[in-house]
């Protein structure tokens, strides 16, 4: 084991201070401590290339987190006329950090839900050039189909949707996934584990199926395996991705010993000879054009890799 390595949530970074999560779950300052690979630049290059963002473009960030990519985004389109970014989030933690990290415009919206795209004001409905998102629509298990319906309420005929999310066979060792283990420990304490499961981890097939279904045409589907080294173990990074979710039921006690079971589960495969954690992420690279009654206009973006 590593010394950044833990296994109870005693010893969970006992000096930093953390804010409390959130009614969505998530706490912005432990992700920033446990989950900072999400947005580095390594992680995040490949996207961002799709994404193609141009001087004065108007683009929404679908589930932007504490911002770190947003303001990436920002930085290009704000060197152009009228150039506007727009971050929103399920999670009220998460946007409270994405203000001070010096995004103006962000809100708390469900992206599964339509009707609260109407929080982005109503010049926001139909005008944006692109819908971008980084590592949230596999959280959107609920209703993945009003996720896409709510990036035709902001975007302009024409306009694309570019995105990274888990996909099939997300979050595997080489023989066993961590969701699996999650599953099993869950199941053999009598727990509904599907009920609890919070991701959408669809093949290329699915979510082709999806987009055109929503008036959609892909430009650019792809699933990419990527090793994802977990600095801070995996029992850490079952504490900010699991905890929450998978463990809402389950007082303090009993989740700590399902996160201790599921990582010894998975030490054979996840962990090297020097104690170094890391797990093998699916990610899921997509473009679409949003089509109006057959026509496309302003199709300009296609797949480059
Ligand atoms: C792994 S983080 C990624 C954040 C950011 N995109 C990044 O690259 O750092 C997933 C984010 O999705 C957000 N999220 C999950 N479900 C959501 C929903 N239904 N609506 C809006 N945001 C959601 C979470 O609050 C969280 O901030």
């Amino acid at each position: 084991m590593t010394g950044a390595s833990s296994s109870s949530l005693k010893n969970l970074a006992p000096n930093s201070k953390l804010d409390p999560r959130d009614a969505s779950g998530w706490c912005a300052s432990l992700y920033n401590q446990t989950g900072s690979f999400v947005y580095s630049p390594e992680f995040t290059s490949p996207v961002l290339s799709l994404l193609a963002a141009k001087p004065g473009e108007r683009i929404v960030d679908f589930g932007c987190g504490s911002g770190e990519v947003t303001l990436e985004v920002e930085k290009i389109v704000k060197q152009g006329d009228g150039g506007l970014v727009v971050g929103v989030d399920l999670s009220k933690s998460m946007i409270a950090k994405a203000r001070e990290n010096g995004l103006e415009h962000v809100f708390v919206a469900d992206i599964q839900d339509p009707a609260e795209m109407d929080r982005l004001g109503p010049e926001a409905c139909g005008r944006f050039d692109a819908v971008f998102t980084n590592a949230s629509l596999h959280w959107c298990k609920q209703n993945p189909a009003g996720v896409l319906e709510s990036a035709k309420q902001v975007l302009r005929p024409g306009g694309r949707i570019v995105g990274e999310m888990g996909g099939f066979m997300n979050c595997i060792g080489y023989s066993l996934g961590v969701r699996s283990a999650l599953h099993y420990a869950l199941r053999k304490r009598g727990h509904d584990a599907e009920r609890v499961d919070p991701w959408y981890f669809p093949s290329m097939e699915d979510y082709v199926k999806l987009l055109v279904s929503a008036s959609f045409e892909p430009t650019h589907l792809s699933l990419t395996p990527r090793i994802t080294p977990l600095s801070t173990g995996l029992f850490a990074w079952l504490n900010l991705f699991a905890r929450p979710f998978f463990l809402q039921d389950l007082p303090d006690d009993q989740a700590e010993e399902v996160m201790q079971e599921v990582v010894e589960m998975c030490r054979r495969d996840c962990q090297d000879a020097s104690g170094k954690w890391a797990m093998v992420y699916m990610r899921l690279r997509f473009s679409a054009i949003y089509k109006v009654m057959g026509f496309t206009c302003g199709r300009d973006i296609l797949c480059t890799t």
